[in-house]
């Protein structure tokens, strides 16, 4: 079975990350880490105080591990663990910059550092309007470290509706990127 890893970090949307999260195949072992931050935003955006409330909200399946930021020593920490892809939903710009340093002081960093290192997919959904210099030079350093940048940027060409039809959009172009089979938003045709 195929290793996914979903971070969640503290910028606005974390939404997006739990929805992409519920999109996700059957057919993948995910593992999901949220930093510490994260779970502020997701109590001021949610209102859920804990990430045991989002697993009831969500009502996932089986095959989801959350595992616990500050434990240096989980599986996804280690290159031989062969995790297959990540993404990160949203990014902070704090999250974006550790990692372009090559910062690894938690799960996720570490996580993130991991999967450079050994040249398999990371995508970043970096979240903050307007974007500093520093944060556009961030981007562009991973993305010459072949690391997807695929900020949540809105598209009006697949007859969107409304506020939810614009998340199944972005989720489906995140999908794309990663190549997961999806039918999240109608293809230009
Ligand atoms: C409600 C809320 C919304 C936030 N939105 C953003 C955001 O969109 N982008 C961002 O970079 N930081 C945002 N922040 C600030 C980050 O949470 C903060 O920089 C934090 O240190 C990030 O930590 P992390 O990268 O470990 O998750 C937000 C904070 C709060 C409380």
């Amino acid at each position: 079975m195929e290793k996914f890893i979903l971070g969640i970090s503290g910028a606005s949307g974390i939404n997006l990350g739990l929805r992409f999260l519920k999109n996700l195949p059957n057919n993948l072992q995910v593992y999901v880490v949220f930093s510490q931050n994260a779970q502020q935003v997701l109590l001021k955006e949610m209102h859920q105080n804990t990430i045991q409330e989002v697993k009831q909200t969500l009502n996932l399946t089986n095959n989801i591990t959350f595992l616990d930021n500050a434990d240096i020593g989980a599986n996804i920490a280690s290159g031989s663990f062969g995790a297959d892809k990540m993404a990160i939903i949203p990014t902070s710009m704090n999250t974006l910059a550790k990692i372009a340093c090559g910062i690894a002081n938690c799960l996720l960093s570490r996580a993130a550092s991991v999967m450079i290192k050994e040249s398999r997919p990371l995508l970043l959904a970096p979240r903050e309007l307007p974007l500093s210099s520093i944060a556009l030079e961030n981007m562009l350093k991973l993305s010459r470290c072949n690391t997807i940048i695929a900020p949540p940027i809105l598209g009006y060409y697949a007859d969107i509706k409304n506020l939810e039809q614009m998340e199944d959009f972005l989720i489906g172009k995140w999908f794309d990127c990663l190549k997961i089979p999806h039918s999240l938003y109608r293809r230009w045709q």
